[in-house]
């Protein structure tokens, strides 16, 4: 039986992780943590956790028996340029902890398994662009990527040191409904579905032709689940699998909720977002990932514009001025 607590539980990936391990591995066995109080819908236990403080970690492991982690707390892309020191102590800090933590926790009873993701931000301006290998060139040019670079390389370091089992994902931008997305520079597709549900014509933040690696929500979900579920010996990647979802641009995003909002209407306004995304790659080579672990994205853009616009009008209406008959 596994006891799983996943930290950075009330993010807009820890928000539907949550609900995914307790429907897999039953409520009472989740317990999610995040700094702040409890926002949460799936997890019957909830503990206020700051990653940074190891000894909170270590009494909540004994006090649950956790047998897994889902590291989750770090400062995303854009909001991490904002405060480039505290992003690298929480991303850097953060993972050293749980690695530790798993050390420690297999001197008294079974190491932990570890789930930790890096990102498409690992990669920098001289990394091919067009299907991204997994081993090549990694320059990243923010405080971000560089977090996540060394992230990785921590990864495969207590793998081989210390044996951990720890398994990592390099996520394209994730896009999803349920909770607001947390400061990434891959926000623009999600924002994008409210103003067209709104009626406004959406400013975008990065140009017209920015091609990213996108993930739809459950696919990304999916694939932690199915990384985590993999036998050991199949992993031969022990710091962070490529994985592709679906490469768009802010303008093929545009022409398809048009087909399904007519009125719908975009413009142009980049910022310094425009800048880390002309660094990241534009779509990843994920053979590796299919070859170890069978993973296969099943989503494609039609289908996400479409859920996308049915559940934002469902799950958020007053984020898009629909009122709610009482
Ligand atoms: N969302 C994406 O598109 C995306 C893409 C690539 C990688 N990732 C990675 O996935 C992870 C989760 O991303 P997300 O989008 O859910 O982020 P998010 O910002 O939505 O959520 C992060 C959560 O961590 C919590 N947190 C912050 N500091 C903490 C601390 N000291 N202790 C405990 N909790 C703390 C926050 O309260 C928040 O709920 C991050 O490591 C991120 O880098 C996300």
């Amino acid at each position: 039986m596994e006891r799983i607590l996943v930290i950075g539980a009330n993010g807009q990936i820890g928000s539907e992780l949550v609900d995914a391990l307790a429907a897999k591995h039953g409520a009472e066995n989740v317990i999610a943590a995040d700094i702040g109080p409890r926002s949460l819908y799936g997890a019957k236990m909830y503990e206020v956790i700051d990653v940074l403080n190891a000894e909170r970690l270590i009494a909540i492991a004994e006090q649950y028996q956790i047998t897994q982690v889902y590291q989750l707390a770090a400062l995303l892309s854009a909001t991490a340029e904002q405060a480039p020191l505290k992003a690298w102590t929480l991303n850097m800090d953060g993972l050293l902890n749980i690695l530790e933590l798993a050390r420690l926790r297999g001197e008294v009873s079974k190491p932990l398994k570890v789930f930790w993701p890096s990102s498409i931000a690992a990669f920098g301006p001289n990394t091919p662009s067009q299907d991204t290998p997994q081993f090549t060139v990694m320059d990243p040019s923010t405080i971000y990527g560089i977090s996540k670079l060394a992230g990785e390389r921590l990864c495969e370091y207590y793998f081989k040191k210390y044996g951990i089992d720890v398994r990592s994902i390099r996520y394209p931008g994730i896009i999803s409904y349920k909770s607001p997305p947390g400061g990434g520079t891959t926000d623009y597709a999600i924002a994008i579905f409210y103003a067209a549900l709104r009626g406004e014509s959406y400013p975008c933040f990065l140009e017209a032709e920015t091609t990213l690696p996108m993930i739809y929500m459950p696919d990304a979900i999916r694939a932690t689940i199915l990384l985590m579920d993999a036998p050991a010996d199949k992993l031969s990647i022990r710091s962070s699998y490529n994985v592709a979802g679906l490469s768009f641009n802010p303008q093929e995003l545009a022409l398809v909720i048009k087909q399904n909002l007519p009125g719908f209407d975009i413009h142009y306004v980049p910022d310094s977002r425009q800048a880390i995304a002309a660094s990241w790659p534009q779509s990843m080579d994920d053979t590796i990932a299919r070859n170890d672990w069978g993973w296969k994205a099943e989503i494609d853009l039609q289908y996400l514009v479409i859920d996308m616009l049915r559940n934002l009008k469902i799950s958020q209406p007053s984020q898009i001025g629909l009122t709610i008959a009482a």
